[in-house]
C-alpha cells in the first residue's frame, strides 16, 4: 500500500525503491542526504549546464530541456525513520534496489597503467580499462543477458546536472534505451557505473518505481508496447505534482560503483568539487552477498 507521509516525505511502503550496501566494512555515515525536494534546473543553476571541456580544453556550456527539474540544493541528514526506509533489509532486486560497492581500493590507480593516463587526459579510448573494471564487477555480481559498456564520460566540477542529449541537459529522468513498455519495465536490464575519477561524485534518485509514480499521480500503467520518453513522461508529471518529495543523494567514491534501475526510477549524476569520470555498463547486474 503506497502512502505519502504528512509533509510529502518518503513513500515508507513495500514498493519503494531501496539501498544496499552487501559489503559490511564500508561506511555510510554521511554519505547519504535528501534534498528538500526538485525544483527548476533553470533557477537552481542559472548559468546553464557545464558540460566536458573539448579537446582543447575550451569549457562548454549545454542547456536544460524545458521544464527540467533537479534536487533542491539543501540537503539534509536522512531521520532515522527515513534512514530505515532506505536501508531497507529486503532481498537484491534488479528492478528496485540501488546497490553500492568498492570495487577498487587504493590499487585502482596502480594496477591499470589506463587509470592514471584516463585521468590526466592522455588516454582517450576506455577499451583497455573495459575488461579490467569488468573483471572486478563479477567478483561481487551474477552479470546475465546482453552486456554493453557505454563510454568514459567526463563531467567538470560542480555539475548539478551530468545528464546530456546532444547539448541538452536533462536533470533528473528516466532512461529508454532498453525500449521496454511501461508494464515491464520490472525486467528491464539495469546498470553499473564505476567512479574511475579521481574525485567523489553522486548518484542521485528518487526512491520510486515508475509504477509506483503513475499510481501516486493516477496515471493507469496500460502501455503493452513501448513509446520513447513515455516512462520519462510520468517521471516529470510526478516531479512538477510532488515538488516536495525528496530526492536522495549517494555519494560514490572513487573506485565504488553503483548498481541501479535507470530505466524504472527518476534519477541523474552530480559532481563535487572535483572533476569526476565514471565507466558505464547496461546488462542485468545482481549484486551477490543480500540474497
Ligand atoms: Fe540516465
Amino acid at each position: 500500500m503506497l502512502e505519502i507521509g504528512s509533509s510529502d516525505g518518503f513513500v515508507l511502503g513495500d514498493a519503494s525503491v531501496t539501498l544496499l550496501a552487501p559489503q559490511p566494512d564500508m561506511i555510510f555515515e554521511g554519505r547519504i542526504a535528501l534534498s528538500e525536494g526538485s525544483v527548476l534546473a533553470r533557477e537552481a543553476d542559472s548559468e546553464g549546464p557545464r558540460r566536458s571541456p573539448s579537446a582543447n580544453g575550451t569549457p562548454r556550456m549545454g542547456r536544460y530541456r524545458e521544464g527540467s527539474r533537479v534536487p533542491a540544493m539543501t540537503w539534509r541528514a536522512p531521520s532515522a525513520q527515513e534512514a530505515r526506509a532506505l536501508w531497507s533489509a529486503r532481498p537484491f532486486r534488479s528492478d528496485r534496489t540501488v546497490g553500492i560497492v568498492r570495487l577498487f581500493n587504493g590499487d585502482m590507480w596502480t594496477d591499470n597503467p589506463a587509470i592514471p593516463a584516463l585521468n590526466t587526459g592522455k588516454l582517450n579510448s576506455d577499451g583497455a580499462l573495459e575488461p579490467w573494471v569488468l573483471r572486478r564487477v563479477a567478483s561481487v555480481c551474477d552479470m546475465s543477458g546482453p552486456l554493453s559498456a557505454v563510454r568514459v564520460v567526463a563531467n567538470p566540477p560542480h555539475s548539478v546536472s551530468t545528464t546530456f542529449v546532444g547539448d541538452e541537459c536533462l536533470g533528473l529522468h528516466v532512461d529508454d534505451g532498453a525500449g521496454v513498455p511501461i508494464r515491464e519495465l520490472p525486467f528491464a536490464y539495469n546498470r553499473i557505473s564505476v567512479n574511475v575519477g579521481p574525485g567523489d561524485r553522486f548518484f542521485v534518485f528518487v526512491n520510486l518505481t515508475v509504477a509506483d509514480m503513475a499510481r501516486l499521480v493516477d496515471i493507469p500503467v496500460v502501455s503493452a508496447s513501448f513509446s520513447p520518453g513515455e516512462a520519462d513522461a510520468i517521471g516529470q508529471k510526478f516531479l512538477s505534482a510532488r515538488p516536495r518529495y525528496p530526492v536522495v543523494r549517494l555519494r560514490v567514491r572513487p573506485g565504488e560503483a553503483y548498481v541501479a534501475p535507470t530505466e524504472n526510477l527518476l534519477h541523474d549524476g552530480q559532481t563535487s568539487s572535483s572533476p569526476c569520470k565514471h565507466l558505464t555498463f547496461t546488462g542485468n547486474f545482481h549484486l551477490r552477498g543480500w540474497e
